[in-house]
C-alpha cells in the first residue's frame, strides 16, 4: 500500500487503486503549507471525529474530486445539510464493504465537536480489511483495552498512532497499543503540529525500537510503501 503524509492526521492510503484520504487539515497546518490541495486526488474521504484539525479542508477536496465521505451519521448529516450528498454514515462497531474493502468504525476515547458547535457524535477510528491484511487508523485517542479486540482481527501490517501526547496518547501508551492491536510497525501521527504537542522525535523512534518495534515518521508530502 502506497501511504502520503499531508501533515497533522492527515494521510492518503492507495489500496487496490482506490485512494483514501483521512482526516484533512492541511491548508492552515504551518508545517504544511507547501501543499497545494487542488493537486489532492482521491475516491474516499474518512473522518475521524468532527474537531477542526481534522475536518478542515473535507468539503473543498470532497466536491473536487466528488469523494465518498465516510464517517459517523452526526458528521455525515452535517455534510448534508452543507449540500455535500456523496456520504456512507458508519457508527462505532459498523462495518461496510467498499471496492476497496470493508471499513468498520471502531471506538476512540476522546472528544467530537464539529467546527460550528454542532455535536460530532462520538469519536471513532477506521479498521480497514482488504484481502489478508488490514491496517488500523486510531484517530484522536486515548489508550483502550478495546485496542486488544482490534488486535484479534486479521493480521495488521501497519497502525496510525497518536503520538503527541497532551490531547492524545503519547509515546508510551502508543507502544502499549501497538501491543494490544499486534502491529510492530506504526506511523506516527498527531505531534509536532501545535507548540503543545511537539515531541522528540529521535526519543520516540528509540523508545519503539528498544520494545521491538518501528516507529515511522514520514515527511510531508511524501510517500511510503508498506505491503
Ligand atoms: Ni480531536
Ligand atoms: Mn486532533
Amino acid at each position: 500500500m502506497k501511504i502520503t503524509y499531508y501533515g497533522h492526521a492527515s494521510f492518503i492510503v492507495e489500496i487496490n487503486n482506490k485512494k483514501l484520504l483521512f482526516d484533512p487539515f492541511i491548508s492552515i497546518n504551518p508545517l504544511a503549507s507547501h501543499i497545494d490541495i487542488s493537486s489532492i486526488k482521491t475516491d474516499y474521504i474518512l473522518i475521524s471525529h468532527g474537531h477542526r484539525d481534522h475536518i478542515l479542508n473535507t468539503l473543498e477536496i470532497a466536491k473536487a474530486n466528488n469523494a465518498t465521505i465516510i464517517s459517523n451519521p452526526e458528521i455525515s448529516n452535517w455534510f448534508i445539510n452543507k449540500g455535500y450528498k456523496n456520504t456512507c454514515p458508519l457508527n462505532t462497531g459498523g462495518k461496510h464493504l467498499f471496492d476497496f474493502g470493508i471499513v468498520k468504525l471502531t471506538n476512540a476515547i476522546h472528544s467530537s465537536v464539529l467546527p460550528d458547535g454542532t455535536n460530532g457524535g462520538n469519536p471513532g477510528g477506521f479498521y480497514i480489511e482488504t484481502g489478508d491484511s488490514a491496517f488500523y487508523f486510531a484517530g484522536d485517542t486515548a489508550l483502550s483495552m478495546d485496542m486488544k479486540l482490534i488486535g484479534n482481527n486479521k493480521k495488521i501490517i501497519f497502525a496510525f498512532l497518536p503520538i503527541g501526547d497532551t490531547y492524545t496518547m503519547g509515546i508510551d501508551d502508543a507502544i502499549i497499543a501497538s501491543d494490544f492491536i499486534k502491529c510492530n510497525t506504526i506511523i506516527g501521527m498527531h505531534y509536532d503540529t501545535f507548540p503543545d504537542i511537539i515531541i522528540n522525535k529521535k526519543e520516540a523512534i528509540d523508545k519503539f525500537s528498544a520494545s521491538g518495534k518501528k516507529l515511522i515518521l514520514m515527511n510531508i508530502g511524501k510517500e511510503i510503501i508498506i505491503n
